[in-house]
Formats: structure tokens, C-alpha cells, sequence
């Protein structure tokens, strides 16, 4: 607390929850680079985490380098029961090792809980789809995740993450063209937080994420500052983890 008031932290934290509108916000100190500040959030955000999960919760996850390292830092903990983890959608083109699958694996075998994983590929079509969201397997998935006590997702910026998923540059520029700044779980919106364009995939749909007791976006590095700015809204996030240089960032933008 003493080093937030020391480096305006704390200003910052508050100014940004009043701007935004949502219950918490909590901006940890930049590094000297992308990958300290990631580390740094990355505690932050772990130890945040674990401090808010009970027993008996299900906690669903996003993919990403972000949350990637979030699931890399997570401490050990045995004394939670019965705390289910699963992917907020299905495959989203990523790598595997950044992929909500493997994130939700490696945060269950940390805190001693289950795990339960969607292998649904991207951009199926839409009667594929249907009929795989029927199969008895991926529907008790999809209830879970539906009905998840916590959500926790990254931001990344709209023309990094369709290069990373491998929109074909057509519609890459369309998106772009048409305003999308920033990406979150196959969402990329614009500044005013309208959504552009969806990748198709199983999984949590925007509207509901209003019923997630606890839905947490973490997302640093100056350059994400549009991006969180677009995504971010009291509309479908509770909390937001930042760090210094994009939270100075998005104040002079807001
Ligand atoms: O949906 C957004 C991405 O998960 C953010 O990815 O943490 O690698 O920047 P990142």
C-alpha cells in the first residue's frame, strides 16, 4: 500500500475505476519491459486469484501469454475442494501452449482441482456446430462454463490477435477498416465497445458474461491501452488488472 500512495498507484487505481465504472481496479508497478511487466501482473493477478476462489467454485479461463504466465505463477495451494476449471471458449487458434485448454489444465493441477477441456476447433459451420454442442460431453462442459463462479481473460490489441488466429487478411482488414481495436475471447470491438465481429466457437457469448459473479480482465503494456479501453466496460467486467504505463495511458485517452 505505502509503494502505491509512493508511486500515485493508487490515483491511478481510482481514477481509472471512476472513468471505467467498475468495482475494482488495481494497476501494479510497470517493468522495465513487456516481459517484466507481464511477470508483474502476472503475480499480481495470481495471488488475486487465489485469494478469490472458494470451494465448490468453477473458474473458467482464456488463453494467452498473459494468462499463461498468470497459471505459471499460481502457487500451489491444497487446501481448496472441489474447485472445477474449464476453457471460456474453444480453441481460438492459438498456440498450444497459450491456449485456454492447456491454461485451465495447468491453474486446476496448481490449487488441487478438476479440469475439464472443450476441443472445439474455430470457425466450424454453424449446423457443425450446433450438432457438437449437443454431444452429451461438450454440453456439460459448455454448463459449466456457462454457469462459472469467476471468469478471468486477457486483452489483446484487434490487429495482433486476428494476425495470431490467422484471419485471412481480407477479413483482417475489414475488421480493421471497420474500426476494431481491441479483442477479448473472440470479440473484437471498437472504441465505443460495439462489437465488430466474432470469431464462431463454443463457449461463453458476451451477454453472458453479466451473470459471472466475478469477471476479471488483466491486460498491461502501453500499447494495450486502446485495446482495454474498447473492451472494458462495467457492462461485462467487474475488475480490471493493469499496470502503470497502460493505466497512464488510457487516462489521458478517456
Ligand atoms: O484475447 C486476448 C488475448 O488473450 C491476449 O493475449 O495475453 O498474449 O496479449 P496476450
Amino acid at each position: 500500500r505505502y509503494i502505491k500512495v509512493l508511486r500515485g498507484l493508487d490515483e491511478l487505481e481510482l481514477g481509472l475505476k471512476e472513468e471505467l465504472g467498475l468495482k475494482e481496479v488495481y494497476v501494479v508497478p510497470s517493468g522495465l519491459n513487456n516481459i517484466e511487466t507481464q511477470r508483474e501482473l502476472g503475480k499480481f493477478t495470481a495471488e488475486f486469484l487465489q485469494q478469490n476462489l472458494k470451494d465448490e467454485y468453477t473458474l473458467a479461463v482464456t488463453g494467452g501469454t498473459t494468462l499463461a504466465i498468470v497459471a505459471d505463477l499460481m502457487l500451489t495451494k491444497k487446501e481448496l475442494t472441489d474447485v472445477v476449471v474449464v476453457p471460456g471458449r474453444g480453441g481460438l487458434g492459438e498456440e498450444v501452449e497459450i491456449q485456454a485448454n492447456t491454461i485451465a489444465a495447468k491453474i486446476a493441477k496448481k490449487i488441487n482441482g478438476k479440469y475439464h477441456l472443450l476441443h472445439v476447433p474455430d470457425n466450424l459451420n454453424k449446423d457443425l456446430l450446433e450438432t457438437l454442442t449437443k454431444e452429451s460431453q461438450i454440453k456439460r462442459v459448455l454448463n459449466l462454463v456457462k454457469n462459472a463462479d469467476i471468469l478471468i481473460h486477457g486483452i489483446g490489441t484487434a490487429e495482433l490477435m486476428a494476425k495470431r488466429r490467422q484471419v485471412n487478411s481480407k477479413k483482417m482488414n475489414q475488421i480493421l477498416n471497420d474500426g476494431a481495436v481491441g479483442e477479448a475471447f473472440g470479440y473484437y470491438f471498437n472504441q465505443e465497445v460495439d462489437i465488430i465481429y466474432s470469431t464462431t466457437s463454443v463457449g461463453l457469448q458476451l451477454d453472458e458474461l453479466a451473470k459471472i459473479e466475478k469477471t476479471i480482465a488483466v491486460a498491461g503494456g502501453k500499447e494495450k491501452a486502446e485495446a482495454i479501453i474498447a473492451v472494458v466496460s462495467n457492462k461485462y467486467q467487474d475488475v480490471l488488472i493493469t499496470d502503470q504505463h497502460a493505466g497512464e495511458r488510457m487516462l489521458t485517452l478517456l
